[in-house]
């Protein structure tokens, strides 16, 4: 079955948060041309949506989930709550979106005490959620390309390793005339998501310090060279990123009541973006209920919840410098979309109530252990996931998420993309500044049960003989 693509088109314009200046969208902005603001799109014809009932667009987007039209597979399923100037032959689809939301392990929902669920964004096709904002600005990418006829884009992003790999897969698949750079950190992204964007054909540049210096660097660069920026200071990975919020509330039938959302925190793009989507839906009367959103961020990289921990009168934002952190991916100390953030707050808490948005802190030594137990119960999730269930955890313990509630945890990434981590627990040989411990019943170590020198000397049947034997012994098997 093919549903029809959508006949609706928006109006879409870039809105300064700051000033409330509206900007055309046929050419790329990042920032307010008259004070240099963080811009969000937004379809001023939005309210028209409103025409349809909440029960008519559930509906539709229901039956659009058993679509086999490409284009409307993915992210583009909510293609009128999305980017709804994007044409059918600019859609860009890579098999991003409608990760599974995946029940926690009864036994692990009964260790912490919550009841929750992990949401696998690192499905996606570059194996984490970066796809969907990805999937969103390059299908807008293609069509200014297409409209502008233009032959040259060069692509460019600064990355904690991410967004770098996700970058570099949707460029290689567009082909040209797009080609794709990726600026990072030297040292500072896991040797998987390095290896990502070299697969793909990118140039891939380092440069010594942390994410937060790159992303300098190619703030500069997009303001004075002819380059396409693919951080989510684009506002078109933002629209992208809000699939996932749609996706949550319509795996539970568009009923949010009850339901706390955990993300992990960097450059708040993600948290910005699920506050948007919510919001979206609740105003077109799609879900009734907000949930209630939880941001997490690790002690070593936590200027949002510095700044949501100080009292109202006296908050004042100020960017944090970053310690090492096992969340590598979050660890930002001056987050791009903090306006956005903050813009997107207070309305939701006048919707949702003081209690519908939070910022959670937590150890680097709770999001290791978390992430691990996490995946000795069947999980897949990073490190990123891992700081999602320690922000769980760190929430009960408060008292702020009560028995009659149920968690949806956002793994952002696939488990393998931080397997480093993992084996630098079980070794212990992580560095010190990352002030973690390892547990002893939460390592692991493989056993080599023959040296080659023994292996040598036995032949083939012997070989099988004594490997038995000694399998034998170290699980104590008894013989039949
Ligand atoms: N989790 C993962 C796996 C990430 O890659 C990121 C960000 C985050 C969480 C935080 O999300 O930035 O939207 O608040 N990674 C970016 C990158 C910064 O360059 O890959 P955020």
């Amino acid at each position: 079955m093919s549903a029809q693509f959508p006949s609706y088109r928006g109006t879409m314009k870039y809105r300064c948060l700051s000033c409330s200046s509206t900007y055309g969208i046929d050419s790329l902005l990042y920032t307010c041309p008259e004070c240099k603001s963080v811009l969000m799109l937004e379809d001023t014809n939005f309210s028209s949506l409103r025409a349809r009932s909440g029960r008519e667009w559930r509906e539709l987007f229901d039956a659009r989930a058993a679509s086999k039209r490409t284009a409307l597979r993915g992210i583009f399923r909510f293609y009128e709550l999305m980017a709804p100037v994007v044409e059918e032959q600019d859609i860009v689809y890579l098999g991003e979106g409608n990760t599974p939301v995946v029940e926690a392990s009864p036994a692990l929902q009964a260790k912490v005490g919550a009841r929750f669920a992990f949401k696998n964004d690192g499905q996606n096709p570059s194996a984490s959620f970066k796809d969907r904002g990805m999937a969103c600005a390059f299908s807008y990418l293609r069509a200014l390309v297409r409209l502008q006829g233009w032959d040259d884009v060069l692509t460019v992003c600064a990355s904690t390793g991410d967004t770098s790999a996700a970058a570099a897969l949707y460029a290689s698949y567009v082909g040209a005339p797009v080609k794709s750079v990726v600026l990072l950190p030297h040292g500072k992204v896991t040797p998987q998501q390095l290896a990502q964007p070299l697969g793909s054909g990118a140039t891939v540049l380092e440069l010594p310090g942390v994410f937060d210096d790159c992303m300098k660097v190619v703030e500069f660069l997009a303001d004075h060279y002819r380059v396409a920026l693919l951080n989510s200071k684009n506002s078109w990975r933002i629209l992208g990123q809000e699939s996932y919020p749609f996706e949550v509330a319509q795996w539970y039938d568009w009923n949010m009541e009850n339901m706390c959302i955990f993300v992990p925190v960097g450059n708040a793009g993600n948290i910005t973006a699920m506050m948007n989507g919510f919001l979206k839906l609740h105003y077109l009367g799609i879900i009734e209920t907000l949930p209630r959103l939880f941001g997490v961020q690790s002690h070593h990289a936590d200027p949002v919840y510095r700044y949501y921990a100080a009292p109202e009168a006296t908050r004042e934002y100020a960017p944090v410098k970053v310690q090492p952190s096992v969340a590598q991916a979050a660890m930002i100390g001056n987050p791009v979309s903090f306006p956005r953030v903050q813009h997107l707050v207070d309305r939701y808490k006048a919707i949702g109530g003081e209690r519908s948005f939070q910022v959670i802190q937590v150890t680097e030594q709770a999001i290791m252990d978390a992430m691990l137990e996490a995946n000795r119960h069947g999980h897949i999730a990073c490190t990123q996931g891992g700081e999602c269930l320690a922000g769980l955890q760190g929430a009960k313990a408060l008292g702020l998420v009560d028995e009659s509630e149920f968690s949806v945890l956002d793994s952002t990434a696939h488990a393998l993309k931080f397997m480093d981590f993992q084996n630098k627990y079980f070794t212990n040989s992580l560095d010190a500044a990352f002030g973690v411990t390892p547990k002893k019943e939460l390592q692991n170590a493989p056993e080599l049960l023959l040296t080659e020198a023994e292996s040598a000397t036995l032949g083939e049947s012997g070989f099988v003989l004594e490997s038995c034997r000694r399998i034998a012994e170290r699980l104590q098997l008894s013989e039949k």
